[in-house]
């Protein structure tokens, strides 16, 4: 039985960050901790802190803006970490209720009642807990009879959660399966770190993927699907349970986030356009067969060199949306978001990708064609 995407839903925070707010919180911080230990920079023991500007993040990313659970506490400068009430166990979590937004949107889109449902994948990048699953809760809070499970690949976390989806239908486990990435990241960020305090952004979409038998004339037809992974150090959490139990327990700025961004934009980058090209030849089709390629939203330039070496050419906007601008770095979200703001204008038979790329290293593809 064949799959297909359905409908997608979108959910992000009411708040947002600008770059120039971003900046002169970090700023702040600089100059802070610069007149608190001028003494020892004088003397070499402590090595004063460089200001961050928001021209470089816009050249050297592309992002403007992003959303956040609390912008207070990312702003604060005595903080810098987003403020997120503790929630007792008889309320939603954060998570479940990001993804249950979306997920909602999604059924509304494709005028679906949650009864038609039989499966929840919640596949993001960091689960808040370890159990019961966030998708179990997202299942109970729909009120879905069948099952529900978490699963975890950094960026490529919803590609890679669409397609076990897919192969559920394609096996018969399931008819109507909701995969919700909900990716609440700016908790995992380190505001205080230069190098990255702008990548991130909060955001949860969802997909209902369903057997063509039960889709109608609507959605994609998935045409084929791939996931690759290499091992990589060179984009890094050591956020885990084990935390608390090693001496000393490791301070926030080394549980989380790390890269060398440097060496991600030059090993990810050829991976991903030799994967997207093979992908097609195996299917004998060619990039100008591709009507629009909705990438992992990552950084600007990636997304450009990516583009232009598989199109070998230059493209226009339409072929390769951006939603980074807007939201930053949302890790697994990332390509699914572009595809559900930028769906629009595609007739029966045109055909594009959805491309995730990231952490792991890992990589996903799905092609589609439009009903
Ligand atoms: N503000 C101002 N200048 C900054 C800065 C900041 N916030 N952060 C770094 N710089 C400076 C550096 O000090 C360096 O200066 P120097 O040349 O005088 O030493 C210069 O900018 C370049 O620093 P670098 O870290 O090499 O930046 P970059 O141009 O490689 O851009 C990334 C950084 C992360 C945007 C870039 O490496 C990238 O796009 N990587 C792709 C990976 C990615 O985005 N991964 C996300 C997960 S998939």
């Amino acid at each position: 039985m064949n799959a297909v995407i359905r409908s997608t839903g979108l959910w992000h925070p009411e708040e947002t960050v600008s770059n120039d707010e971003l900046v002169e919180c970090f700023n702040a911080y600089v100059e802070k901790h610069n007149a608190e230990n001028a003494d020892a920079i004088e003397r070499g023991v402590v090595e004063p802190l460089n200001a961050s500007s928001t021209a470089f993040i816009e050249k050297a990313s592309g992002i403007k803006s992003r959303y956040t659970v609390d912008k207070a506490g990312v702003l604060d400068v005595e903080r810098m970490r987003p403020r997120v009430a503790p929630r007792p166990n008889e309320e939603i979590s954060l998570m479940a209720e990001a993804g249950l937004a979306a997920a909602k949107q999604a059924l509304d889109n494709a005028g679906r009642d949650p009864k038609d449902v039989d499966a929840v994948i919640c596949s993001a990048t960091s689960m808040q807990r370890t159990y019961p699953c966030i998708a179990i809760e997202i299942q109970q809070a729909l009120g879905i009879e069948g099952f529900g499970y978490d699963m975890s690949v950094a960026c490529s976390s919803g590609t890679f959660g669409m397609i076990s989806a897919i192969n559920m239908i394609k096996t018969g486990m399931a008819k109507s399966v909701l995969v919700v990435t909900p990716e609440i990241t700016t908790p995992q960020l380190n505001f205080r770190d230069r190098d990255s305090h702008f990548i991130f952004g909060d955001v949860a979409v969802a997909a209902l993927i369903e057997a063509e038998d039960v889709a109608g004339d609507e959605g994609w037809n998935i045409l084929s699907t791939r996931m690759v992974t290499q091992y990589s150090n060179n984009i890094r959490s050591n956020f885990g349970f084990l935390n608390a139990s090693e001496d000393p327990e490791p301070v926030f700025e080394e549980r989380y986030f790390v890269q060398e961004g440097r060496k991600v934009f030059k090993e990810v980058c050829p991976m991903v356009i030799e994967l997207i090209l093979t992908e097609l030849g195996k299917m004998k089709l060619s990039p100008a067969d591709m009507k629009r390629m909705w990438l992992h939203q990552a950084n600007i330039n990636m997304n450009m060199m990516i583009a232009k070496k598989v199109y070998d050419r230059d493209f226009e906007p339409h072929e390769a949306p951006v939603v980074l601008d807007e939201f930053a770095n949302i890790a697994g979200a990332g390509s699914l978001v572009a595809f559900h703001r930028h769906h629009d204008g595609f007739e029966a038979g045109d055909k594009g990708l959805i491309c995730s790329f990231g952490a792991g290293y890992s990589a996903g593809t799905i092609f589609l064609e439009k009903r």
